[in-house]
């Protein structure tokens, strides 16, 4: 009866999430299973960011609730973004779901689940839906902790910064996340020391706009801002080797974040910097407050203080109101930007979004045809980028063994996967990868084992 199942739609926040409420629930004597067939409770942690993203969880839900029939006990849930945006509501399609916990609710996964367990162990009728979407002071900081202590893990997210206040228009995070709250400094310093402790060598700071984070609690001091601060302090941690951090906004590439590229070598030289539109009109009316111009000579001058960044970004085409002349726009400054990996996304209409009312919707075909173009462009400069790799030496982070458990796996900087032999003992050590080929996604290459230490030999 306490077999658990978590699936994970959407983005590294919800992944995060779900493997808190794992954590929790295996402290109180749960069972995370990875066979959905052989649970006993099943949570979906859901995505509401394009509405294909509630429909999947939604239809995964009806399909899952027939398991009832056969068996009364079994418990389905549904977390995070689709519970918070749409609460009760979903009875309307779902009536069996037994629980709806929003976003700032997680923590209390196990006290619903061992209410829910003790009233079918006692034989009372199931009851009415237990529904939790409020919201919650301080719930940012509950979402910690998470890490597994039989197995080592190299790379983990610590969670810095819940929701977003920037209103983007065509964005429902605002609604499913809430304001922006960050955690204390001094608690996320304390959580990555910890880690390292741990034997996690790469940290990437979570949140939904991490480049605001502080900015209401601490003073920028010698204009350093409060997020660079932070980097800095993770950065002065022993054992720690790389930093990452996921998702910034343009805005907050100013000065003191682009010079500390400069100065943090722990700071690998990868930027998700999302464009969404290359057209200073699209732009104005999505509520982005930044220009083509602004956003080219960003990744200017992170290019001029680290010439060999990696850039990634999220564009949305077709958004309402979008000529092709905008589009053109976009494309062109795609194409300038030659990034190493984009996500591109059809515009999808979000109720109660300001987006959501304009008139001038873009066809299905048009958007279709926009993101075959991107794409496109995307394809042939991950090529381009990769073939230029071969050959190359780049550090990479060995994190372990691969799927097939035959060979090893890491990171390079850059945060490519790469595949290779090696030895367990160097396990979180950063070594030098020599790639020798490359498949879409992967490089496959050679260790240069000379001057990485004892343990190699
Ligand atoms: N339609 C399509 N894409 C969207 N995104 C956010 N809202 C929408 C929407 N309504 C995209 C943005 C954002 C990413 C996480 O999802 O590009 O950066």
């Amino acid at each position: 009866m306490n077999r658990v199942y978590i699936k994970t739609y959407g983005c590294q926040m919800n992944e995060r999430d779900s493997d808190a409420v794992a954590a929790m629930l295996r402290a109180r004597g749960y069972r995370i299973v990875q066979d959905e067939e052989a649970c006993d409770i099943m949570l979906l942690n859901t995505c509401s960011v394009r509405d294909a993203a509630e429909q999947k969880a939604i239809g995964k839900a009806g399909y899952v609730s027939h398991r009832k029939k056969k068996n009364p006990d079994f418990v389905l849930g549904i977390l995070g973004c689709m519970a918070q945006n749409r609460g009760a509501e979903l009875l309307d399609k779902l009536p069996d779901v037994d629980l709806i916990v929003g976003t700032q609710k997680f923590h209390q996964v196990p006290d619903y689940l061992d209410n829910l367990r003790a009233a079918r162990e006692a034989g009372v009728p199931i009851g009415e839906t237990i529904v939790d979407i409020a919201e919650e002071a301080g719930s940012q900081n509950t979402i910690r902790d998470h890490l597994e202590t039989e197995e080592r893990q190299i790379s983990a997210f610590v969670s810095i910064q819940q929701g977003c206040n920037m209103d983007c228009h065509f964005c429902i995070v605002p609604k499913t996340r809430g304001d922006e709250r960050s955690r204390p400094m001094d608690d996320i310093i304390t959580e990555c020391r910890a880690l390292a402790q741990r034997g996690v060598r790469e940290i990437t700071l979570l949140g939904q706009i991490v480049t605001s984070y502080g900015r209401r609690d601490y003073a920028h001091t010698g204009g350093v801002s409060p997020f660079v601060q932070l980097i800095e302090k993770v950065h002065a941690i022993d054992g720690i080797e790389r930093i990452r951090f996921t998702s910034p906004h343009p805005r907050g590439f100013k000065e003191d974040l682009v010079e500390a590229y400069g100065r943090l070598p722990k700071l690998c030289e990868y930027v998700h910097l999302p464009m969404q539109s290359g057209s200073n009109r699209i732009l104005k009316a999505m509520n982005r407050p930044y220009s083509r111009e602004r956003y080219q000579e960003i990744v200017d001058s992170l290019r001029a203080v680290r010439p060999d960044m990696y850039f990634s970004t999220d564009i949305i085409v077709g958004f309402p109101g979008e000529t092709d002349e905008d589009f053109e726009q976009t494309r062109e400054l795609f194409e300038a930007c030659n990034y190493d990996m984009a996500y591109i996304f059809k515009y999808s209409i979000r109720t109660g979004t300001p987006a959501a009312v304009l008139g001038d919707q873009i066809a299905d075909e048009v958007k279709e045809h926009r993101n075959q173009v991107l794409l496109d462009i995307l394809r042939r400069n991950s090529e381009r980028r990769t073939a230029a790799l071969i050959g190359t030496v780049e550090e990479v982070l060995v994190e372990g063994p691969d799927k097939t458990g035959q060979h090893f796996t890491g990171r390079t900087r850059g945060n490519r996967v790469t595949i290779f032999d090696a030895d367990p003992r160097l396990v979180g050590q950063l070594v030098p990868l020599r790639i020798e080929r490359a498949s879409v996604s992967t490089l496959y290459g050679e260790l240069i084992l000379a001057g990485v230490g004892t343990e190699a030999s």
